[in-house]
């Protein structure tokens, strides 16, 4: 069988990936740019912004992609981009720019799901899971419970039914005064705080089923925040207090509903991906979990846990290989439920 390599590309919120992706030798090149500094005025990622940085970025981050890969168009088999599910103005800039250059140089064009991409991210690592498992996905967009059969075999055990656990991340850590993107930050001030003096609730958790809810914690922060302010100031070591009451509360949900699909499917292996899978508590607490249950649990390197290209070239390369390529018209597709994802 002679090798194939394919061109990744990722645009669907607030970062430009690019990666090329051989079947035989592996991950070949990534180049990522974050925008967090452009939207980091506003709060959050402004999607007119967005759209306008990504088109400003992404042929020369194709470019030098292609020579630290030391390779040209001439040596790929495909181009592969982000359609769905995400910012529409910033995917069509990768939509179009993937399927235009797929187009001029004579390649078959790939459109693959962002959550498709982080759920397979960790098979870029040398450790991989065999098939089946179950993935939890945590991204600032979307919180999924998955049983994963295969590529393209899916099914959505549970998910969040208001703001996913990013999000909820990103808005605490407003609450407490931090810069966009809030989670990272979050995390990092809830190391020096003190998980005995408050408890946030565990949302969900007393019900059955595998549905998550994180906007009450957001809520629940904002009273405590109020509560203990003085003339509306709240000093350094109870913002410390509150983060980590916060993030305990999300990372043991998380954990009680993973310990729960396990239970119900039966699975032995847990990947964990997306933009929150990079918290080490998060971690922690589910390697604890699979261990005590025989298991092993999954997750990408740090710097493939947010988007990235080289999540996408890899997923493209599985869809290319099964020859599930796009016609010539552009599109993306902003809302696009996983399970609709044929199988390979
Ligand atoms: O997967 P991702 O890059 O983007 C989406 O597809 O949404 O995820 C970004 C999210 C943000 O909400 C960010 O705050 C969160 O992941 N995040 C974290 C950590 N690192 C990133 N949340 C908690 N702890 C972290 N260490
Ligand atoms: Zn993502």
């Amino acid at each position: 069988m002679i090798a194939m390599r394919i061109l990744g590309i990722e645009t669907s919120c607030d970062e430009t990936g690019i990666a090329i992706y051989d079947d035989e030798q592996g991950l070949l090149a990534h180049q990522l740019y974050s925008q967090v500094k452009l939207h980091a005025d506003y709060g959050g990622v402004v999607p007119e912004l967005a759209s306008r940085d990504h088109s400003r970025k992404i042929i020369p981050l194709i470019r030098d992609t292609l020579t630290q890969a030391n390779c040209t168009s001439d040596d790929l088999d495909g181009i592969a981009y982000t359609a769905g599910p995400g910012l529409v103005g910033a995917l069509l800039v990768g939509a179009s720019v993937g399927r235009s250059l797929a187009y001029a140089w004579g390649k078959p064009a790939v459109a693959v799901h962002h959550m498709e991409g982080h759920l397979l991210a960790p098979m870029l690592e040398e450790n991989k899971p065999a098939f089946p498992f179950l993935a939890l996905l945590v991204s600032g967009g979307h919180t999924q419970m998955v049983r994963v059969d295969g590529i393209g075999q899916y099914q959505v055990m549970g998910e969040s039914i208001d703001d996913a656990a990013g999000e909820a991340f990103d808005k605490t850590a407003k609450l407490l005064g931090l810069d966009y993107p809030g989670g990272p930050r979050l995390s990092k001030m809830a190391e020096s705080g003190d998980s005995a003096r408050f408890t946030f609730p565990r949302p969900m958790t007393n019900k059955p089923g595998l549905d998550f809810s994180f906007s009450g914690l957001k809520t629940f922060a904002a009273n405590t925040i109020a509560a203990n302010a003085v003339d509306g100031v709240v000093d350094e070591q109870t913002k410390s207090d509150i983060a980590r009451a916060f993030e305990d509360a999300v990372v043991d949900t998380l954990a009680i509903k993973c310990k729960r699909a396990l239970k119900e499917s039966g699975l032995k292996r847990l990947v964990i991906a997306g933009g929150v899978s990079a918290n080490t508590h998060l971690r922690e607490q589910l390697a604890v979990l699979m261990k005590s249950r025989g298991g092993e649990v999954f997750y990408p390197r740090h710097e493939f846990c947010a988007d990235n290209g080289a999540m996408i070239a890899y997923a493209g390369m599985q869809r290319l290989k099964a020859e599930q390529t796009v016609g010539l018209e552009i599109g993306a597709t902003p809302r696009w439920p996983m399970d609709q994802l044929p199988p390979v």
